[in-house]
């Protein structure tokens, strides 16, 4: 049986039983409060707990892996129901500080020397502990105070075992399930397994801080401490120390002279900025790992956990956001195909008319009252309905944005999202227009069309030369039996392969002549004369290289037109 085979190995045999002991321990206390015994032992039920809360218990008692996965599962609204994701909201690490001096045994193994050596004051008891990992506090030998975020011990190979238990279960489940299979249980174990073991190399959590560092140089309402390469390793991160208050105190804020209206909207706007700019983004902005400091600075720490978005995706988010503000199904439906990276739907119609009635819902909404987590987790389930995958990153950026508006929340301001997308949106429209990426994108077709011509002398030698060697062989059937309405799809076909070509070449000529900026000014005598001559007739022709390109390009979305049409 699996279970035997699985727990050949005496490690996951022994973790497989401390799980089992965990949960029927659980189950038995629940025995004694519910089951007829509860009369003896909880006869005023004060210790009876919901099917959620004991779940949630049970995950605490767990550990770290499947608190993560808990607390992962508590963002899925397309996995759990409303009540379990409440409670699984609550998950806390249930488990023990580890003792000071291991942790200080960790950073001189990690360092390499004693602390003495390394710092001028080290504060031997951790100032906060957390599942996977304990923070202490030190100064340089430099003066710089610093903050050291240690790795329990042997954390990893804990982890990697519970991920494993948990895929052999989604096998199984999957197998023994086959109708849950618009759900792909072991795809989501494997990215959850990416996230969690990444979040365990602290390399990467530096290297994400060395990134956003490097996004948000000179922008002065966000810092990101600075990180001690030099002392780090994938079980130790030493960065700079934070003073600043929690953003989440408003009395507090207000007593020091903060203001929450402009903390909030630099939050969002600063969140914003990593999604729709830079297309990588903290997946994880709660209020523990922000402060808030100086002249309304935002302060970030905690990057364990961050995701990234393609080009095109951000395009889709920007034309969903709009699209929605708009009322424009079309433009929705067209933009969560971008998101989330499908080329084709035949339902389209469908999805239109569904988007239709869900935009109505929120119509009656102020745009500061709109329920950003609703509108994705309606507009997410729906795309389901449709057999699209939605990408774990998606659900990383619906857990970000509904964060960061948690925290706009407990500083009591409302904001306007969709208004505050809209700078971006602006930005990105202008990106998408603008000469130089359209210069980009046409100089990669005309890439393209030069490989073609490179190319196409060679393919069509190849094909004379198989025809010489081997004679026609070939029976080209058209249509049903090579009737006249194959023969005249073959004719339109060879007409388009040749529109194409003369068409691309005139592109590649004009990109070229547009490109390297050559500049021809037809003088009085009708000659063309380079940069320097007289520019008489340039108000009648203008540069010869714009109307070149202007006039192709016309052509160009004239054939384009025309074919589609035809192909209708
Ligand atoms: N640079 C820092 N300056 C001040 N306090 C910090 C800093 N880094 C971490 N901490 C403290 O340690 C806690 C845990 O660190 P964090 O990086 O958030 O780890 P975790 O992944 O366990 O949440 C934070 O909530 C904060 O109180
Ligand atoms: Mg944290």
């Amino acid at each position: 049986m699996w279970i035997f085979r699985f727990s050949s190995n005496l490690k996951n045999f022994f973790r497989l039983l401390s799980i089992i002991r965990i949960i029927v321990g659980h189950y038995l206390a629940n025995w004694f409060t519910t089951g007829p015994l509860r009369v003896i032992f909880d006869p005023r039920g004060k210790n009876r707990k919901t099917r959620s809360e004991r779940l949630r218990l049970i995950i605490e008692d767990l550990g770290p892996t499947f608190i993560k996965f808990g607390q992962i599962v508590a963002d899925r609204p397309d996995i759990a129901s409303e009540g379990l994701r409440t409670e699984l909201k609550k998950l806390q690490s249930s488990a023990r500080p580890m003792p000071d001096d291991i942790a200080i045994q960790i950073i001189e193994n990690e360092i390499g020397a004693d602390i003495d050596t390394i710092f001028s004051e080290f504060n031997p008891h951790h100032i906060a502990s957390a599942s996977i990992a304990q923070v202490y506090l030190a100064t340089l030998q430099t003066g710089e105070k610093v903050v050291l975020k240690v790795q329990r011990p042997n954390i990893r190979n804990k982890i990697r075992l519970d991920i494993k238990l948990l895929q052999i279960f989604a096998r199984k489940i999957q197998a023994q399930y086959p109708e849950i299979s618009n759900f792909n249980l072991i795809r989501f174990i494997e990215d959850f397994g990416d996230i969690m073991l990444k979040e365990l190399d602290f390399m990467n959590e530096l290297s994400n801080m060395m990134r956003f560092t490097h996004m948000f140089k000179g922008d002065d309402r966000v810092y990101i401490p600075k990180v001690y390469s030099k002392y780090s390793t994938s079980k130790l991160l030493v960065m700079e120390f934070i003073e600043g208050e929690a953003p989440d105190n408003l009395a507090n804020l207000i007593t020091k002279g903060y203001d929450a209206k402009i903390i909030a909207e630099n939050g969002v706007n600063v969140i914003l900025s990593m999604i729709l700019r830079h297309g990588f983004f903290h997946a994880d902005p709660h209020s523990g790992n922000l402060f808030i400091r100086g002249d309304n600075q935002l302060v970030m720490i905690d990057f364990g956990m961050c995701a990234s978005l393609k080009p095109k995706q951000i395009d889709g988010l920007i034309d969903f956001l709009i699209g929605f503000s708009d009322g424009n199904p079309h433009k929705i439906a067209k933009a969560l195909l971008k998101l989330t990276e499908v080329d084709n739907l035949r339902d389209m119609e469908s999805l239109e008319f569904e988007i239709k009635e869900l935009t109505q819902k929120y119509t009656y909404f102020d745009y500061d009252n709109v329920d950003i987590s609703g509108l994705f987790t309606d507009t997410f389930k729906l795309l389901m309905k449709y057999g699209i995958t939605i990408p774990s990153s998606l659900y990383m950026l619906l857990k970000t944005l509904v964060t960061i508006q948690k925290v706009a929340e407990s500083l009591q301001v409302k904001l306007d999202l969709i208004a505050m997308v809209k700078p971006y949106a602006k930005e990105k429209i202008k990106e998408r227009f603008g000469w130089k990426n359209i210069k980009s994108k046409l100089v990669s077709s005309a890439e393209d069309y030069l490989y073609l011509i490179e190319t196409l002398p060679k393919d069509i030698k190849a094909i004379v030369t198989n025809f010489k060697q081997d004679g026609i062989k070939h029976n080209i059937r058209l249509g049903e039996e090579g009737n006249s309405i194959g023969n005249n799809q073959l004719r339109w076909h060879i007409y388009r392969l040749g529109s194409i070509m003369l068409l691309g070449i005139l592109l590649i000529s004009a990109t070229l002549l547009k490109v390297f900026n050559v500049q021809i000014v037809i003088s009085k005598d009708g000659r063309p004369v380079m940069k320097d001559g007289e520019p008489v007739m340039q108000e009648i022709f203008g540069n010869f290289p714009d109307v070149f390109f202007v006039t192709v390009v016309i052509l160009c979305i004239f054939a384009a037109l025309r074919m589609t049409f035809r192909a209708r």
